[in-house]
C-alpha cells in the first residue's frame, strides 16, 4: 500500500511541468518545448505542424560513480540564433546542402550541493530537430564516467517501426523487422516509424566520435530509451574536461520520401577537416570477391587461391574494357592462411603472397588506366591493425591506391584492443574505442591521400562530410548475402533505402547478374532489379560485384552497368513505401543526363511517376532496362529483361510495371 501511494505521489509531479524554453524551425513547421516538472526533471517535446510527435521525453544521465543526473534541475539561461548558408559536397548525393537552422540552447544546473550543470543545444530544421549535450568542465564532473544515457523518445503516437535488432553477435548484418511501435526490442539506430496519421519519423544520430553509438530499448508503449552500445567493461564512455553527445536526431516528414531528403545529419556534422580532396574520385570498381563469397576461391593461398597474377590482370582487362576505374583484391597479402575469423594476428598489410606480383599489377593497370583497390581484413584484431597502420597506409599509397577496404570479421563484443602496458580488452564494433578507432584508421589514410571504404563498421553518422576520404561503409547486409544459405528477401532494399541509407553511402555491392549464389542457388532478384541498384543504393564507390566471365553472358545489361555514374548532382525520391517499393531519380554530377532506378518486393506492382525533374524544353533519349513481361524471381524467368528506347521530355509520366522481385533502370540522355 505504502508503495502504490508512494509511486501515486510522483505522477501527478510530471503534470506540474513547466514550460521553460520554446522555439520553432526557421518555416514554423517544427517546435521544440521544454518543461521542468515538480521534482526538477527536465523534459523536451517536439511537436510538427501543432501535431505532437514526441511527448514530453525526459534527460539525463546514469553514472558509474557517482549519482545520475535526471531531477532537481533548474534553467539558468537560454539562447536563440538562427543559421542559413551553403555548402558543397565534394562528391555526394547532391552538390549543394543548405543548412538552414534555429539553434536554441538550454543551460540547466542541479539545485543540489553538486550543481552540475550542462547544456541542451537544439538545432530545429523544418524537417527535424538535433540536439545534444554539452558539458562544461567542472570540479563535480571532472570525469564522467557514464553507464548509459536517460534520454527519452516518447513518440506522441502509436505507428510501425523498421528496425534491426542491437547488441546481438552478427553486428549490423540483420534483416529489418516490421512491428508495431510498441513492439520494438533493442533496436539499432537509423530506426524508421510511420505514425497511424502517415507522418514519417526517423530516429539517428549525427557526429559520432568519442563516445559510443546510440541505440535504442523500449520502456513502455511508444517511448524509446537512449542504450549506448558497450565497450570492454563499465563505463560505456568515459570523458573529462569539457565534453558533449553526438547529436540525437529526428527526421520527421509527410512521407518515406520526405525521410530521405533530409540533409539533417550532414548539417550536423563539421565541415571537411581535409582540406583539397579532389584526389577522391568517385567511380565503380569490380572484384576479385564474388568467387570467394560463393566458396569456390579462397583467400588463403593453395590451389583456389583467387589473388594470383592471372586472375588480377583478368579483372583488369574487364575493368578496362567497361571503364571502371578500380580493381579490388582480397586475400592478396600474407595472414590468411588458417582460420581468419576472429584472427587477424597474421595479417601483415605490406606483404603480398607469392603469386601476387604487386609491382607488376601495378603497373599492368596504370597502363589501362586501372588502378587497385587494397583490402585490409583485421579479423577483429584491430590493436594489430593500428600497430602496422603507416605501414600498411604508405604501401597503399605506394601502390596507388585510392581506396582501402577494411574489415573486422568476429563477432560482437570480440574486438580486439591491446593497450601499451600489454593489458588486453575485448571491444565491441560501435563502442567508444572502435568509434575512436575508425576515425584513427580515416585520419591515417588521408596523411596518405587514401579513402577507406569500412565493412562491420561503426554505423554512419555523417563523418564523410569532415573526412571526405571515408568513402563508403557496409554496416547492414549486403549482396554477400546472397552468395550464401538465407538470402535477403525481395523487399530487403526497399527496407534498406529508408533506413540504412540515411546514415550515407553503402558498399552494397550490386550487380549479380547471373543471379547466382553458393552451389548455383538463386538470387530472390529480377536481373532489371540488379541494374536499378545502381541507382537506388548510393555509394560514389560502387562495386560491379560479379565476375567477368558472368557478365560475358549480358552483354545488353552490361550496358547499363558501364554507362551510370557514381556520382550525382542532384538526388529525388519520387515515391515509395518502406519495405515495398522505391523509385529514385539521380542527376549525373557535372553532366546532363538523369538515371532513374525502382525496387520493388515480392509482389507485382506498376509505378507512375512523372519526369518534371528532366529540363523543361529538352529531348531526352529513355534507355529503358525494365522486367520482361514474364519476369518473376521465384521462376527461370528472373532473367527475363525488355530493353527499349523511347524518347520523353519534362512533360511525360512514365507508368512502369515491377516483377516480383523486380525493378527497372532508365537512362535519360539529354539531346
Ligand atoms: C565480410 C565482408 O563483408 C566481405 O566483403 C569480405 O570479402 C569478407 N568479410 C572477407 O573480409
Ligand atoms: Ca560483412
Amino acid at each position: 500500500m505504502i508503495a502504490i501511494a508512494l509511486g501515486a505521489s510522483l505522477v501527478p509531479a510530471v503534470a506540474h511541468a513547466q514550460s521553460v524554453a520554446s522555439a520553432t524551425s526557421p518555416d514554423g513547421t517544427v517546435q521544440v518545448d521544454v518543461t521542468i516538472d515538480g521534482d526538477g526533471r527536465a523534459a523536451y517535446a517536439i511537436t510538427r505542424k501543432g501535431k505532437p510527435v514526441l511527448a514530453p521525453s525526459k534527460l539525463g544521465f546514469l553514472f558509474t560513480d557517482a549519482v545520475k543526473i535526471d531531477r532537481r534541475l533548474s534553467v539558468t539561461g537560454q539562447e536563440t540564433y538562427d543559421h542559413d548558408d551553403s555548402w558543397t559536397q565534394p562528391w555526394g548525393e547532391w552538390k549543394s546542402i543548405r543548412n538552414n537552422y534555429r539553434a536554441l540552447k538550454v543551460h540547466l544546473k542541479e539545485t543540489t550541493t553538486l550543481a552540475r550543470g550542462f547544456t541542451v543545444n537544439f538545432r530545429l530544421y523544418n524537417d527535424g530537430v538535433g540536439f545534444r549535450y554539452e558539458f562544461p568542465d567542472q570540479p563535480n564532473l571532472a570525469q564522467a564516467n557514464i553507464a548509459d544515457e536517460l534520454t527519452e523518445f516518447s513518440f506522441a503516437s502509436a505507428g510501425t517501426a523498421w528496425w534491426k535488432p542491437a547488441f546481438l553477435w552478427n553486428r549490423e548484418e540483420y534483416l529489418y523487422n516490421k512491428t508495431p511501435l510498441s513492439s520494438v526490442a533493442n533496436a539499432d539506430t537509423p530506426i524508421t516509424i510511420k505514425f497511424e496519421d502517415g507522418t514519417h519519423v526517423a530516429l539517428h544520430e549525427a557526429a559520432l566520435v568519442d563516445y559510443s553509438g546510440m541505440a535504442v530499448a523500449r520502456t513502455e508503449g511508444n517511448t524509446l530509451r537512449a542504450a549506448l552500445h558497450p565497450g570492454a567493461g563499465e563505463p560505456k564512455v568515459q570523458k573529462k574536461g569539457a565534453w558533449n553527445t553526438p547529436w540525437r536526431t529526428l527526421i520527421i516528414a509527410d512521407d518515406a520520401a520526405g525521410v530521405y531528403h533530409s540533409h539533417l545529419m550532414l548539417n550536423l556534422n563539421e565541415p571537411n577537416k581535409l582540406g583539397d580532396v579532389s584526389w577522391i574520385k568517385p567511380g565503380k570498381f569490380a572484384g576479385v570477391w564474388w568467387n570467394m563469397i560463393k566458396g569456390e576461391w579462397s583467400w588463403a593461398r593453395g590451389p583456389k587461391h583467387g589473388a594470383t597474377n592471372a586472375n588480377v590482370k583478368r579483372y583488369i582487362d574487364f575493368a578496362a574494357e567497361n571503364s571502371i576505374p578500380h580493381v579490388l583484391v582480397e586475400g592478396w597479402n600474407v595472414g590468411w592462411d588458417g582460420d581468419w575469423f576472429g584472427n587477424g594476428h597474421d595479417m601483415d598489410f605490406a606483404q603480398p603472397t607469392d603469386d601476387f606480383d604487386v609491382d607488376m599489377l601495378v603497373a599492368y593497370g596504370k597502363k589501362k588506366g586501372v588502378r587497385l583497390i587494397g583490402h585490409h581484413e583485421t579479423g577483429g584484431a584491430a590493436t594489430h591493425y593500428e600497430n602496422q597502420f603507416d605501414k600498411a597506409f604508405k604501401f597503399a599509397a605506394d601502390h596507388n591506391y585510392m581506396v582501402v577496404k577494411t574489415g573486422y570479421v568476429t563477432d560482437a563484443g570480440q574486438m580486439e584492443r591491446e593497450d601499451a602496458d600489454g593489458k588486453q580488452y575485448r571491444e565491441w564494433h560501435q563502442g567508444q574505442w572502435m568509434v575512436n578507432h575508425q576515425i584513427r584508421v580515416v585520419q591515417t589514410a588521408a596523411k596518405y591521400k587514401v579513402g577507406i571504404d569500412s565493412h562491420e563498421p561503426v554505423k554512419g553518422t555523417g563523418l564523410h562530410r569532415t573526412y571526405p576520404n571515408w568513402v563508403a561503409r557496409e554496416g547492414m547486409r549486403g549482396m554477400e548475402y546472397n552468395a550464401w544459405g538465407g538470402k535477403n528477401p525481395p523487399e530487403h532494399e526497399a527496407n534498406v533505402v529508408f533506413t540504412r541509407m540515411l546514415e550515407g553511402p553503402m558498399d552494397f555491392t550490386p550487380g549479380i547478374l547471373s543471379l547466382k549464389g553458393e552451389r548455383d542457388s538463386d538470387i530472390l532478384s529480377t536481373i532489371a532489379k540488379q541494374l536499378a541498384l545502381y541507382v537506388v543504393i548510393y555509394s560514389p564507390v560502387q562495386m560491379v560485384a560479379d565476375t567477368p566471365e558472368n557478365y560475358a553472358k549480358y552483354p545488353e545489361a552490361m550496358k547499363f552497368i558501364r554507362d551510370v555514374p557514381t556520382d550525382w548532382e542532384d538526388t529525388r525520391v519520387l515515391n515509395g513505401e518502406i519495405g515495398d517499393f522505391v523509385t529514385i531519380a539521380r542527376k549525373e554530377r557535372s553532366g546532363k543526363n538523369w538515371y532513374v532506378g525502382a525496387v520493388g518486393d515480392e509482389e507485382e506492382r506498376n509505378v507512375t511517376f512523372n519526369l518534371n525533374f528532366l529540363t523543361p524544353g529538352k529531348k531526352y533519349t529513355a534507355e529503358i532496362y525494365r522486367d520482361g513481361d514474364d519476369a518473376d524471381y521465384r521462376t527461370e524467368k528472373r532473367h527475363s529483361i525488355a530493353i527499349e528506347r523511347r524518347t520523353l521530355t519534362s512533360a511525360d509520366s512514365l507508368n512502369m510495371r515491377i516483377a516480383p522481385g523486380g525493378g527497372f533502370a532508365i537512362r535519360l540522355v539529354e539531346g
